[in-house]
């Protein structure tokens, strides 16, 4: 039985212009359309989020069409830069957003790192946990002007890693993609139950 598309939002986490983070989730991007997924890229300089509240939040412009986006996608691929250690206010704010959205879903967290980025990423799989999202096994970082350089990547070993993460993005965004759908089609007691419309 041949499989739905991949939905995939790619979401920028970096509101500097000349952003690595940006270059590399563009170079993913590119690999993914070429396997076949479909990606939809929010870059938050672009489109800039207004900061969070709760009690107006979606009342807010584009609100709406925002959370269509990311209903539609399976899995979440995160770049961010690595600020004091954590994930940069730009990506925070974003996620603040959503919440039941990212269930069952899969998150691939990208981080510019000139320190391997490690709580950078810990920090998204704890957002990732408390929405009830998995995320991949591993984190990618990369360290700008080195693996990164006029935008373009330019180590072997980001390239690599890149690589990998792309093949794990399409086979466990489509595995769990597809367990999801059949978890809220069910009646099992899963963790997607209380999520069944
Ligand atoms: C406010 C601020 C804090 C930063 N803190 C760290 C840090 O704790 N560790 C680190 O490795 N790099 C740190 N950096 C460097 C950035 O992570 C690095 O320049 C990254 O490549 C920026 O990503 P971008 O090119 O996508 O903007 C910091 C940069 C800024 C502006």
């Amino acid at each position: 039985m041949t499989q739905p598309v991949l939905n995939v939002l790619a979401v920028v986490g970096s509101l500097n212009r000349n952003s690595s983070t940006r270059s590399v989730i563009n170079h993913v991007v590119g690999q993914l359309k070429a396997e076949g997924c479909a990606v939809d890229v929010l870059d938050l300089l672009g489109e800039p989020l207004p900061l969070f509240n709760p009690d107006s939040a979606h009342e807010a412009e584009g609100f709406s069409a925002l959370k269509s986006r990311v209903e539609r996608a399976a899995v979440y691929i995160l770049g961010t830069p690595d600020y004091h250690g954590s994930i940069s206010s730009a990506l925070k704010n974003f996620l603040d957003h959503f919440w039941e959205e990212f269930a069952g879903k899969l998150f691939a967290t990208i981080v510019a790192s000139h320190e391997k980025g490690l709580t950078v990423t810990d920090q998204l799989r704890t957002v990732a946990r408390q929405c009830y999202a998995w995320s991949l096994p591993y984190g990618v970082a990369f360290a700008d002007q080195i693996d990164v350089q006029e935008g373009r990547v330019v180590s072997d070993s980001l390239d690599e890693r890149l690589k990998m993460l792309v093949h794990d993005v399409r086979v466990y965004g489509q595995l769990l993609a597809g367990q999801r759908r059949a978890d809220l089609a069910g009646t099992a007691p899963g963790f997607l139950a209380k999520h069944r419309k």
